[in-house]
């Protein structure tokens, strides 16, 4: 895996994921709205490694910008091995029931944006017949929590895109990875009180590198959210409605 586009590549977890790659000597375009960060992550990377790093400040809110990552990552590596799509947002619950508009929002950024470069890196890949579409999505997107919904449901969204992806790539010799991470202590979560479900970023990043060189399909890390999920999705719905998490 040579050639990676990374999306929201500040992410205290892309990052790790990053320096993985780096050490392998890929060459990485890196995409995010903040400048300085992403010189900082540019120059890490660069001196653990990577054979070239280049940087594009995106909003990645613009979605028609979005559509033309791939073909820019095309021309600025030479071609593309694979695409992480990392960017997300954690947003305020209450704010969002009561602005419509910062629902759609919030929904863009964690759904419309990855979708768009999903598909565009799709077809990219379908007919090169070979690479790796991963997205971090969350264990969030597992079931409709009252107090998390909005969030989660645009993460389910994006998870069952990728199911339906994956199908469709199926045989062609593209893997579609679905990251789906518990709680991690990165800048995202730094406002919630940490309990030992936290993973680190470091962890988390290392799983992402390990599924995407061998095209694992859905990855909940740590590894015992794969069991939480499955009680989760147990739960009847009754009762569901009126737990409190
Ligand atoms: N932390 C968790 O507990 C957890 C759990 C499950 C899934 N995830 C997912 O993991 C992914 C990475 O998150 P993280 O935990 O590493 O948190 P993070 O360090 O806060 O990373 C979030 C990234 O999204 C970028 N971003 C947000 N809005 C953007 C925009 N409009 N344009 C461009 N970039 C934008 C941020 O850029 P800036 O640096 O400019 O803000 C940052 O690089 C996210 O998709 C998140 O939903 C996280």
């Amino acid at each position: 895996m040579k050639r990676i586009l990374i999306t929201g590549a500040t992410s205290a977890i892309a990052q790790e994921t990053a320096r993985l790659f780096a050490a392998d000597g890929a060459a990485l375009l890196l995409v995010g709205r903040d400048s300085d960060k992403l010189a900082a992550v540019a120059d890490d990377l660069r001196a653990r490694g990577a054979e070239k790093v280049e940087t594009e400040i995106v909003d990645l809110i613009d979605l028609a910008r979005c559509s033309r990552l791939i073909d820019e990552a095309v021309e600025k590596l030479g071609g593309l091995d694979a695409l992480l799509v990392a960017q997300g947002t954690l947003p305020d619950q209450a704010e969002c029931e009561a602005d419509p508009l910062k629902t759609l929002f919030e929904f863009s950024l964690n759904a419309m944006g990855p979708i768009t470069l999903l598909l565009r890196g799709a077809a990219y890949f379908e007919n090169r017949r070979s690479g790796c579409l991963a997205v971090i999505t969350s264990i969030a997107g597992v079931r409709g929590r009252k107090t998390n919904y909005i969030y989660g449901s645009a993460k389910a969204t994006v998870s069952t895109f990728l199911e339906g992806l994956r199908g469709r790539l199926c045989g062609t010799g593209v893997s579609v990875v679905d990251i789906r991470p518990g709680f991690v202590d990165t800048p995202m979560t730094a406002h919630l009180p940490k309990q030992a479900l936290f993973a680190t970023p470091e962890s988390v990043g290392a799983r992402i590198y390990r599924a995407m060189i061998a095209g694992d399909d859905v990855v909940y890390t740590p590894w015992f959210w794969r069991w939480i999920a499955l009680v989760l999705q147990l739960i009847p719905r009754r009762i569901f409605v009126k737990l409190s998490i």
